[in-house]
Parts: structure tokens; sequence; C-alpha cells
């Protein structure tokens, strides 16, 4: 890409030292920030004995406490707000699948860095002003829909607001519209894969030229998947509510290598998930995020849970991360062996006769866990072309994984299709025994 350089707003332009200067200038205003605003930061600060003014270098922030998603659901719902509440332009809540939500509010600025640092995602993904973009994730208080809506508009785009749900005029308004950018989550993006098959459009004479997948774990298989099926890039977006909403992290177009992590914006580190211990660069562990220019609600070292390693930058000055594998607590334990969704689906994505749809089930017989993979089957796969993908699956599990599972094939679209977010995990096991 020649012209790339040009397009490129002020921060991705810093120098490596630049963006160091940069970075510890911000962190030091927010460790400020937090602990002069916000009763939670100055109690933890306190009774770790630090003070913002103990950050001296980049480094220095691994002496700070962590921030977990217990203690914003403590604080629930405007104990971590940093400023007056007249300030707050919008607000957006993670949905609570166990207890109270949680509540993440924005002040103008705010809204106008996270509109910034989206459309410095949709660039990176290969967007560009003047290009219709489909957004297909919810809109509401979840941050995906609203948060692609103003990145969208702030790179000069034209948004077609869909949201999630009505399948089948989607696939007519991207008919109709020719969008050449789709944001959406990848599960929903295969659910209007059938929808086309359905209506019998082909898939790949759409204006469609990029996808920005996001919102849950996703494999390469899954992108070779989709960039088939659709002929399209399909590229990567990260983002967490309590952070800021998609936006904090991008995969760039020209390399497809990871996501750029907008890290003058958020810093990450990467720690060892039981010690605590920040991990150097290219080890695996929990991603936690500071955020270095927020005001409505900074964010300190807060731990995500989702799984990860920091590498160093390629398209960008940034550093990257990988793909997530996935988050502590889909994190399975079968029979003492440990396994992510994303493992089986790498799996059930290369096996011949089987759709890119599956779910795990767990169950219990007495005290033996057990998990039947349910993937199903391709239209048109033969009873034969079933039996042997079930094999494969088995196999495939026990010499990757080391663990044996049960496989089911079922019928074409009979698993739940997603609209949004995907669950993959089905857990049937007595409640007071499971785990997690
Ligand atoms: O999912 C924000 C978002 C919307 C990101 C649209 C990308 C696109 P939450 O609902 O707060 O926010 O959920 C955040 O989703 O901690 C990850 O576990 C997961 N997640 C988000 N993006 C990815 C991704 C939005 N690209 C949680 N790969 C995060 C894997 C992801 N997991």
């Amino acid at each position: 890409m020649a012209d790339a350089r040009e397009l490129l707003d002020a921060g991705e332009r810093l120098g490596p030292e630049e963006l160091r200067a940069l970075q510890l200038e911000r962190l030091r205003a927010s460790l400020r920030h937090a602990y002069e605003q916000v009763p939670f930061y100055r109690e933890s600060f306190d009774k770790a004995g630090i003070r913002p003014k103990d950050c001296r270098s980049l480094e220095d922030l691994a002496r700070f406490p962590f921030t977990t998603k217990a203690d914003l659901r403590e604080n629930y719902p405007f104990g971590m707000f940093a400023v007056p509440r007249e300030r707050i332009r919008r607000l957006h809540a993670s949905s609570g699948t166990t207890g109270r939500p949680t509540v993440v509010g924005y002040t103008e600025n705010d809204l106008s860095m996270w509109a910034d640092m989206v459309a410095r995602s949709i660039r990176a993904a290969g967007g560009r002003p003047g290009d219709v973009v489909h957004v297909a994730y919810g809109y509401g208080l979840f941050t995906g829909g609203l948060g692609a809506h103003y990145g969208a508009e702030r790179l000069g785009c034209t948004v077609v607001p869909a949201s999630g749900g009505m399948t089948a005029r989607q696939v007519q308004l991207i008919q109709d519209l020719e969008p050449a950018v789709i944001m959406v989550t990848p599960s929903y993006m295969l659910t209007l894969l059938d929808e086309f098959e359905r209506q019998g459009v082909d898939p790949r004479t759409t204006s469609l030229r990029v996808g920005i997948f996001g919102a849950e774990p996703w494999t390469e298989q899954m992108r070779r998947e989709i960039e088939e099926r659709f002929a399209i890039d399909a590229v990567d977006i990260y983002g967490l509510s309590e952070v800021v909403g998609p936006g904090v992290a991008q995969e760039c177009v020209e390399t497809k290598d990871g996501l750029t992590v907008w890290e003058d914006h958020f810093y990450p580190e990467v720690i060892d998930p039981l010690t605590g211990e920040v991990l150097p660069e290219g080890e695996r562990g929990e991603l936690v995020f500071t955020s270095l220019t927020k005001e409505a609600m900074p964010i300190i070292r807060y731990r995500t849970r989702d799984l990860t390693r920091l590498l160093p930058g390629t398209a960008r000055v940034f550093r990257r991360m990988e793909k997530i594998s996935g988050r502590s607590d889909d994190l399975v334990i079968l029979r003492g062996v440990n396994l992510f969704p994303t493992q089986i689906e790498e799996i059930v994505l290369r096996t011949p006769g089987v759709a890119p749809h599956f779910q795990l089930r767990l169950t219990r017989t007495g005290r033996m866990d057990s998990l039947t993979v349910r993937a199903e089957a391709r239209p048109g796969a033969t009873p034969e072309v079933r039996e042997a993908a079930a094999r494969s699956i088995v196999t495939a599990v026990k010499n990757g994984i080391g663990v044996s599972v049960d496989v089911e094939i079922v019928e074409p679209e009979s698993l739940e299709r997603s609209v949004g977010k995907i669950r993959r995990i089905v857990d049937l096991r007595p409640r007071d025994t499971g785990q997690g």
C-alpha cells in the first residue's frame, strides 16, 4: 500500500519513543484523575501503599492494584464515575448474566475519542470515507451497534444502522444499499450466510469488500470460511464495554496478523492469571487494560479475563495482541484437561461434510463429566460422510487436545442460530457441583 502512511492519523504516525513518552504522560494523568475523583481507586491505591506520583515509568504500572468486574458491580451504578453526572453524555451497560450488570459512562470527549478509535479501526480494516457500512451489531445498551455507528460516521462513511435480527431484511438491504463494509459478530455473519442461500443469492456476488468481526472469539478457520463464502477480507475487532466498547484493538487488513492495540489510548499488559505477575512480550496470559485518556470512567488495570499474548507491532507502531483464544470463563476443564471452544471450532471447521455450526454440551453422570460436540452436517452430506466426520472429530480432539469427547452430527439447520454473541457451551451439569 504505497499511500498508506498518508491515511494514518497523528497517533498512528508517532515514533516508538514519542509513543512511550505520550503513554507515560497520559498514564500519570489517568492515575491521578482516578485517584482524586473515584473513592474506589483512592482506597485501593492507599491499601496497596501506592500513589499516582510513584508512577515514573510505564513499568511502574505493575505496582498498582487490579480492578475486576466484581469491583465494578459493587460500585453499581455510578460509583466508578470520575466526573459530575451532568457531564455524562451516554450510558451503556453490559448484560449481567450473573447478578447486576455493569454500567459505563462517557463524557463528550470520551464519545469523541471512541468514535476516533472506531474510525481508525474501520480504516485499518480497509474501509474508506464514502463507503457504505452495514452495522449489524446490536444497537442499545450493548456497545457494538452505537460504537460502530459513530466510528463509521466519523470516518466519513454512510451508515446503515441495521442492528441485529430480521435476517431476511438484512440480506435485502445488503443487496439494495450496496455496502462495502459489514460490521457484525462472526456467528451472525454465518446466520446471514444461511439466509443468502435460502434466498438463492450467491453471497460472493454482493458489493461487500470487508467484514469487521468481533465481540466473540473466532478462529483462523472461521476467517477462511467467511472469506471464501463471501469473497471478502475478514478482520478482527476487539473491545469491551468496561474499557470503551469496540475499537480497543483492530486487525490491519494488509497483514491480518493479530490485532493492533490502539495503545495511545488503551495500555495493555498480559499477566499470569494465577500470580498477577506481568508476563514478558510473547507469553500467553490474561489481558489487562488501563485507559489513558478516559474522563468519565478511567479504568486502571482492568482484568478482562481474555486470554492472549502481546506481540511487537508490524503494520503500526503499536503492539499487537494475538487473536483471543478464549475467556477464562469459557474454559472447560474436562477430566483435568483444559479446553476452549475455539479449539473445537478449529477442528470442526476443517472437517469435511460439517457446517461451521456447533455447540458444546456438558453433562455429568455420577462424578464423570462428559462433553458432546454437536456439529451440523452440511446439506447433502451422506450418512457415510457424517459418520466419517464424527470419527474424525473424535480423533482430532483426542490427539490435539488430549481428551475423549462424544460427537453428534446433527441435521442441517437444527442448531440454534446466533443474532449477536453466540453461546457455545450448554452446561447441563447439576448446578451445585458444576464448575464455574
Ligand atoms: O463485545 C464490544 C464489541 C462490540 C467488540 C463489537 C467488538 C465488536 P462487551 O459486551 O463488554 O463488549 O464484551 C466484551 O467480548 O471481554 C471478550 O471476551 C469478548 N470479545 C470482544 N471482542 C472480541 C474479539 C463488546 N474480537 C467481551 N475476539 C470481551 C474475542 C472478543 N473475544
